[in-house]
């Protein structure tokens, strides 16, 4: 078993079995919605044209980020581990009446040449809290690089690295599957670069406040992490 069949399995179980309260937990709203507000706020200097833009998105869940999104864009693939949180994914779509426009499959990306793509190439690969479940970051980047259209555009958001408070991100029963405590900057910047990015920037785009395990607030980091495929 490689180790991101190993991953798949874990996120696979864990993940499904959240999906249904998922949505009710206020920090994992609120952080799509700061993600969500930093892809726009970048949009007119970063994204050739978010509009007509056909996004692939790694590790949806059940479409926090993917559902408003959609509005911005031409369309959204949207790809999760977990059947779980891609059921949820479809009852959104069919509600909002989005069904053209996003579409939502169990899939662990390993291939830019999988069929789960149907041969498409995209403006934009973006995933929000994802980075930090995934054992090969480095391979991971690759195939979103990959997947992209000349003049496409990285967008990975997950909070930093900053140091040990960073470990009280997840309650301790959570941390099965957490692969690291954040994402550290220039780690993630030379991740890009090797990919093959250009015009790579990290940067912090938000803070978040959390209550933690023992009832304290504590204030997270996140990062955007972005380049482009020349
Ligand atoms: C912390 S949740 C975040 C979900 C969603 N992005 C959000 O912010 O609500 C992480 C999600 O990534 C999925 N996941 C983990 N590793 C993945 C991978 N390599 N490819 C696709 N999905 C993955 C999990 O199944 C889970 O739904």
């Amino acid at each position: 078993m490689t180790s991101s069949t190993a991953n798949y399995s874990i996120g696979n179980d864990r993940f499904s079995s959240e999906a249904a309260t998922w949505d009710s937990k206020p920090e994992v709203v609120e952080s799509s919605r700061l993600c969500l507000r930093s892809i726009l706020s970048h949009s007119s200097t970063h994204f050739a044209s978010l509009s007509t833009s056909r996004v692939l998105e790694i590790g949806c869940g059940t479409g926090l980020l993917t559902i408003p999104l959609a509005e911005h864009v031409e369309s959204v693939l949207a790809l999760d581990t977990a059947s779980g949180m891609i059921d949820m994914l479809h009852s959104k779509i069919r509600t909002e009446g989005l069904d053209g426009k996003v579409q939502a499959k169990v899939k662990l990306l390993e291939s830019s040449d999988d069929e789960v793509l149907e041969g498409r190439r995209f403006d934009a690969a973006v995933s929000h809290l994802v980075f930090h479940h995934v054992p090969d970051m480095s391979q991971l980047v690759k195939v979103m690089w990959g997947t992209l259209k000349q003049g496409g555009r990285i967008w990975v958001s997950d909070f930093e690295d900053d140091g040990v408070q960073a470990e009280r991100f997840h309650p301790k029963d959570k941390h099965a599957g957490v692969e690291r405590h954040g994402l550290k900057r220039n780690v993630m910047e030379g991740i890009l670069t090797q990919a093959g990015f250009d015009k790579v920037e990290v940067f912090e785009s938000f803070k978040m406040d959390k209550t933690v395990e023992d009832g304290s607030v504590q204030s997270f980091p996140f990062l955007a992490m972005t380049g482009v495929r020349s």
